[in-house]
């Protein structure tokens, strides 16, 4: 058959000297796609005489194969010569020493509070926030403190500017995380297992109170639950959170308007020498406020409370760094200098989880 030798030559060349895979599928198809030049001469065969067919046929099939194997070939190499290009311009250098800048650290109360939320992850709780400037409803009037309540007074309250002659309830900073248990269950109902972490403020301001400060509500509402899972869940969460086997915890009877019983907490100490130890010794240190929820905030909330029940309590995140980490003014929490900072902030790498350690 004739012109075979050029079809080879012709088609080896190109292949060889194809610059990417496109022009390379370009060439399949000219040469052995269904109207490619070698198929056409294959069409040839049908016309010939046996004994020119047994000659003409190995050669085409011959000529097929061996520009198909340079096409796979070329189709390699392309491939990796693409491969040599990115790996040359992504590379990077795994070997070069880290260079640490250390130039900013995480405050302990962001350290704090992410230790706080693995824990009681870790139990089955969930997160939820609050606004900061809250309506006085949901501060107050909501968790059973009417407007003549005298408690309202131990609050400090933080009021916003009202207009003259605007006679509605003022708007106030939130003096506690506790209007997170109204939100949250108007929201989403019952049951639930949350904890509220945020910002809250109250007229305040010595060693260890400061206008602004961090607290967290628990709260937990189902048809069960009772004291003793408060004591349990408060127990569990302080071994965890102060890595002290021996915690103990004493509940001393309180009041508060939207608990019924309520209870205070304090942790067991002592101050020998002056330092701070947990769980020994014969004095107690107060870290929270607690109580059953009281029927009228369930109502509130629009929960039927001959139906549900539960804890809640309140705990301050400043306080329990400050006895968890050793810091021992509030007042420095806040004043951002950077000496304090660089002293007790935490590594951006630590993050705090249960099961690589949440001790900081
Ligand atoms: N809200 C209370 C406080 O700030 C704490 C608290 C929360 C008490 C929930 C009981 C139940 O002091």
């Amino acid at each position: 058959m004739d012109g075979l030798d050029s079809l080879k030559s012709k088609y080896l060349e190109s292949i060889a000297s194809a610059a990417d895979e496109s022009a390379l599928e370009d060439l399949r198809l000219a040469a052995v796609g269904k109207k490619g030049e070698v198929s056409l001469k294959m069409r040839e065969l049908g016309k010939m005489t046996p004994e020119e067919r047994q000659v003409a046929g190995p050669a085409l099939n011959a000529l097929k194969n061996e520009i198909n194997s340079a096409l796979a070939a070329k189709k390699e190499a392309l491939g990796d010569a693409a491969l040599d290009e990115r790996l040359r311009t992504e590379w990077i250098d795994v070997s070069l020493t880290g260079r640490p800048r250390r130039q900013g650290t995480i405050h302990p109360v962001s350290q704090v509070t992410e230790e706080v939320i693995a824990i009681f992850a870790d139990l089955g709780y969930s997160v939820a926030e609050g606004p900061q400037i809250e309506s006085d409803y949901y501060n107050f009037d909501a968790l059973n403190l009417a407007p003549e309540h005298p408690a309202r007074q131990e609050h400090d309250t933080f009021y916003m500017h009202r207009e003259e002659g605007d006679n509605r309830p003022p708007h106030v900073l939130r003096t506690h995380t506790s209007p997170v248990q109204i939100r949250y269950m108007e929201k989403h109902g019952v049951p639930c297992r949350i904890i509220a972490p945020g910002r809250v403020y109250r007229a305040d301001y010595d060693q260890t109170h400061t206008p602004m400060f961090h607290q967290y509500e628990g709260l937990c509402i189902d048809k069960d639950v009772s004291m003793a899972n408060l004591k349990w869940t408060l127990e569990e969460f302080c071994r965890a959170f102060f890595q002290v086997d021996g915690i103990e915890l004493r509940f001393r009877a309180s009041h508060f308007p939207f608990t019924e019983p309520s209870a205070e907490v304090d942790i067991r100490c002592s101050w020998k020498g002056g330092q701070l130890k947990l769980g020994e010794g014969d004095d107690w240190m107060e870290i929270l406020g607690s109580g059953m929820v009281h029927p009228k905030v369930l109502q509130a909330a629009g929960v039927d409370p001959d139906q549900w029940q539960g804890f809640a309590f309140g705990m301050g995140i400043d306080r329990i760094a400050m006895l968890k980490y050793g810091m021992p003014d509030l007042r420095a929490f806040f004043d951002s200098d950077l000496r304090w900072l660089r002293h007790y902030g935490f590594s951006a790498l630590d993050m705090p989880t249960m099961h690589g350690g949440i001790c900081g």
